[in-house]
């Protein structure tokens, strides 16, 4: 797959803050068809390390930021669902507390100093 088809670029999120990009998906229906889905992702910075994850709480499938943007904690530790309030924590996605059943959808990206590419769609829909 070519590279300028697989990815795209958004700058580098300042500490403590993420930065959200539009992401295509595809579901495939019983009858066959399949159903062109559009999702985000979002980059964050974390104690210095980045990470990407599909924005899309494991508890119900909502975007965890209805306030758009805002993903992390009051305390800034954790990311919170404002749906239903479960928190992950930001480098392993993983369930801290709350209705999620697992942790969140890692995404692929590559750092690039000021920018950082990251996917322009989901490999599959999960
Ligand atoms: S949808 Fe995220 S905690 Fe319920």
């Amino acid at each position: 797959m070519g590279k300028d088809n697989h990815w795209q670029q958004v700058d580098r999120p300042g500490e403590g803050q993420a930065v959200c990009f539009d992401l295509k998906a595809s579901m495939r229906l019983p009858d066959g068809k399949a159903v062109e889905l559009q999702e985000q992702g979002f980059l964050l910075c974390f104690q210095g390390e980045l990470r990407a994850w599909r924005n899309h709480c494991p508890h119900a499938g909502s975007p965890l930021d209805w306030i758009p943007g805002q993903f992390f904690s009051d305390d800034g530790d954790a990311l919170i669902c404002h749906t239903h309030g479960a928190r992950f924590q930001p480098l392993s996605g993983a369930c801290l507390s709350g209705l999620c059943p697992r942790g969140l959808f890692p995404l692929e990206f590559e750092d690039q100093g000021d920018v950082v590419l990251v996917p322009v769609s989901l490999a599959s829909y999960k």
